[in-house]
């Protein structure tokens, strides 16, 4: 089929058990360095974590002793990893965004194999030195489009790929945020900056134009967005608001952001808040005076809280893509349209029902998959390190579907997306040169 690459098969499912186990340094082991390196503990067969980089010290502390890494393989910042001679096989980056380029870079330089955080880099420039950098070393580098692991997606993958619906016409697709997760992560925490982090497109909807871009398995040749910040800026603020939610707010307790019913009472997404441990004294100073203890009217955020996205893909087929922070639900709704029937999909389950017969196949994604959803993604954060591991302890990258070969293009529509949105809507064309 014209426009497909090695990367859009689904994996190999021949598992083989490794020789010995791989070795890896975490290289930030905030949330997701924990649960990729979890994988370690139920198959400490497969994987081995035998260093650590981590500015934090209970962080660095935490992860030594879970997995016995010797005194001199623990490092504060990336950069010292780099400065002892190669010691495992793989390194696992999983710091902050705009801290991808630099360890990337070092840990190839090193022959390093590598497990990559997305996004890859903050800039196209840096996303095509690193993969120039892999390809020179011949490095396997898995990219966390985790969602591609899932088994929803794989099945949704299996499903298009059968023909059941024939050709794929169309495809709607959104991405509901879920306004609290917007609120922590996208108004107070992290990934709030663009300059920062990166745009809302990539930071957050890297998974969707992957998802759509390997689900359709033909390349994307044309883009435009539009979006904008709405709710979360300072003219949004209601009467009696103040700067912190622990600063007398007069509208606290009847706000929906209340950060201290989010944080302080209900306990949820505390890990971002980085205490050593979550004692009620330490999450009140903790919104005291640090960034999630702020209003949401009063942040120095900039990305976006909605934005669509149009996209024609070859042969013509198109796909309309919304990003939703404002919404009380979280799960992606994907539809499929196709020229012998149709897909309805929510990421637990699918409808499929063809045009001739009528017929419609119900599949459900727990009934089928309970074994592998016990990691985060619908399962697809451990199903990632089990192939990684796979390809890497077997010399075949073909393994993987997320190489950064395969993620660069999906990357591209992203900061392609961006500029449209900042250039009023502007069509983009993408011409992809690897
Ligand atoms: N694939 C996914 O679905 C997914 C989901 C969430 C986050 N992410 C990405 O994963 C990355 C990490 O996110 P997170 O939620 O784990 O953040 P986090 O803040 O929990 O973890 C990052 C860790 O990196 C450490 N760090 C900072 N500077 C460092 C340095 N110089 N050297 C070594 N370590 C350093 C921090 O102290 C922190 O512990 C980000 O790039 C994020 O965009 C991906």
């Amino acid at each position: 089929m014209p426009g497909r690459t090695h990367s859009d098969r689904p994996p190999a499912l021949d598992y083989q058990k490794p020789k010995r186990p791989l070795t890896a340094i975490v290289i930030g082991a905030g949330a997701r360095g924990n649960v990729y390196s979890s994988y370690a503990q139920k198959f400490p067969e497969e994987l081995q974590i035998v260093g650590v980089a981590e500015p934090i010290p209970y962080r660095n502390e935490r992860m030594a002793q879970a997995y016995g890494i010797k005194d001199e393989h623990r490092f504060v910042t990336w950069e010292h990893v780099f400065e002892v001679p190669k010691f495992a096989d793989a390194v696992i980056v999983t710091t902050p965004d705009e801290l991808h380029y630099g360890p990337a870079m070092a840990a190839l330089d090193q022959g390093y194999q590598m497990i990559l955080e997305k996004v890859i880099a903050q800039t196209w420039r840096e996303c095509n030195d690193i993969l120039k950098l892999a390809r020179k070393r011949d490095a396997i580098v898995a990219v966390c489009h985790v969602m591609r692991y899932s088994p929803y997606f794989r099945q949704l993958k299996h499903v298009l790929d059968s023909g059941i619906i024939g050709e794929v016409v169309s495809v709607q697709h959104l991405e509901p945020v879920e306004h609290l997760h917007m609120a922590h992560s996208f108004v107070r925490g992290n990934w709030r900056n663009t300059e920062e982090s990166n745009p809302m497109i990539l930071s957050k909807s890297c998974h969707d134009t992957d998802i759509l871009r390997w689900l359709i398995g033909k390349p994307c040749k044309r883009v435009s967005s539009f979006g904008s910040l709405r709710l979360f800026r300072e003219e949004m603020a209601p009467e009696g608001a103040t700067k912190r939610c622990t600063g007398g707010c007069a509208v606290e307790r009847e706000c929906p952001f209340s950060a201290i019913k989010e944080y302080a009472e209900r306990k949820r997404r505390l890990s971002h808040l980085r205490l050593e441990e979550n004692s009620d004294a330490a999450i009140r100073q903790a919104l005291e005076t640090g960034p999630y203890g702020r209003c949401v009217f009063h942040c120095d955020n900039d990305v976006v809280d909605h934005q669509v996205m149009n996209m024609e893909f070859e042969d013509g087929i198109t796909a309309a893509f919304s990003m939703e922070a404002l919404t009380t639900y979280a799960g992606r709704r994907t539809r499929f349209m196709g020229t012998m029937g149709d897909i309805v999909g929510d990421e637990w389950n699918m409808q499929v029902t063809e045009f001739g017969t009528g017929k419609r196949h119900d599949w459900n994604v727990q009934q089928h998959a309970q074994a592998l959803l016990s990691s985060g993604h619908g399962g697809g954060d451990h199903a990632l390190v089990r192939d990684f591991v796979q390809a890497v302890t077997r010399s075949d990258p073909s393994l993987l579907t997320s190489t950064i070969e395969a993620s660069m293009e999906s990357h591209l529509m992203g900061f392609m997306a961006e500029e449209s949105r900042l250039q009023g809507g502007a069509v983009k064309t993408i011409d992809l040169k690897l």
